[in-house]
């Protein structure tokens, strides 16, 4: 059992093998938290893994792959899971989350041909169950426009909103979802024009919402800044730095507000050269009460 984790280290679930959720997310779902990220090896490219103290994490399954079932949706989506060589698509941050409505788990993530980023798109999965074999539903340049990094949040009211980089990184878009969280319901904000953000990661405090990103340089680590809103779809403040100028060595894969309150940065320490070898640092989110928000290194942590 870990009663810590030690930031940067190789993580292993339960049967001792390397966790693979990078670029990731966590959500929590009758009791038990589920931890969905990027797998690259083999013919895979989500893995789900569960927990029920976010310490101790068990492989539940390879939730996308190069053979998942494709489906049609009612948007023009491209399904093809391979590129036009036959080789693997390249997925990147996958994120998931419950719709109550039609009691469905949907991700959505980046989606690029495995042999550049000039597709710029954003793909759609839907499962039944949490760990269950997502089908995938094609991916789409949203209102035309490029997509890249990206995340998801749901608000108090359960509505849905995607937020990713466009025009080649230099803007951030947020778009609310239909209720169903199967397509765009409108573009509803662009944030921080010319300022090349992306890895975005969403919390919300006391009714104010926190958006903390990366700047754009590859694989490589650079300094995070957060902004801050009394609503997403209005004004957001101007950027901030946050942590050190690498962040500590990360980027940004999610923030997490576990179910006692406590809010944590979960980040990539990514390695370039050798992607499998990616690893995973957390720290505490700290918001003060002015607003600020704060980010220490520690060499373990113990989440609660
Ligand atoms: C930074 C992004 O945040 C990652 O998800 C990945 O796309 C790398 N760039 C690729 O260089």
């Amino acid at each position: 059992m870990n009663e810590y984790l030690t930031n940067g280290s190789i993580w292993t679930d339960t049967e001792g093998n390397v966790i693979h959720a990078h670029g990731g997310h966590i959500i929590f779902h009758n009791g038990t938290y589920y931890w969905y990220g990027e797998n690259r090896t083999d013919n895979n490219y989500v893995s789900v893994y569960s927990s029920a103290d976010l310490m101790n994490w068990r492989f539940e399954n390879n939730v996308l792959t190069v053979s998942s079932k494709t489906a049609s949706h009612r948007i023009r989506t491209n399904t093809m899971l391979t590129n036009e060589q036959g080789g693997k698509i390249n997925i990147e941050r996958p994120k998931v989350i419950y719709n109550k409505k039609s009691s469905k788990f949907i991700m959505w993530m980046h989606v690029e041909n495995g042999v550049n980023y000039d597709l710029a798109a954003c793909g759609i999965a839907i499962s039944d169950t949490p760990t269950g074999n997502f089908t995938y539903l094609g991916c789409f340049n949203p209102y035309g426009y490029m997509s890249r990094d990206c995340t998801l949040f749901v608000d108090d009211d359960e509505t849905a909103y995607f937020i990713s980089s466009s025009r080649d990184n230099a803007d951030m878009h947020v778009y609310r979802l239909t209720d169903d969280y199967l397509n765009i319901d409108k573009l509803v904000n662009k944030l921080w024009q010319g300022e090349y953000r992306e890895a975005p990661a969403v919390v919300k405090k006391d009714g104010v919402y926190y958006m903390l990103s990366s700047y754009c340089t590859g694989w490589d680590p650079n300094q995070c800044k957060y902004a801050s809103a009394p609503s997403i779809v209005g004004k957001w403040s101007t950027l901030s730095c946050v942590g050190d100028s690498t962040t500590y060595r990360t980027q940004p894969a999610f923030i997490l507000q576990t179910e006692t309150g406590n809010i944590y940065y979960y980040s990539d320490r990514w390695n370039g050269d050798d992607y499998d070898d990616s690893r995973y640092v957390i720290l505490p989110l700290i918001i003060n009460d002015n607003n600020a928000v704060h980010l220490d290194y520690q060499d373990t942590i113990t989440i609660k």
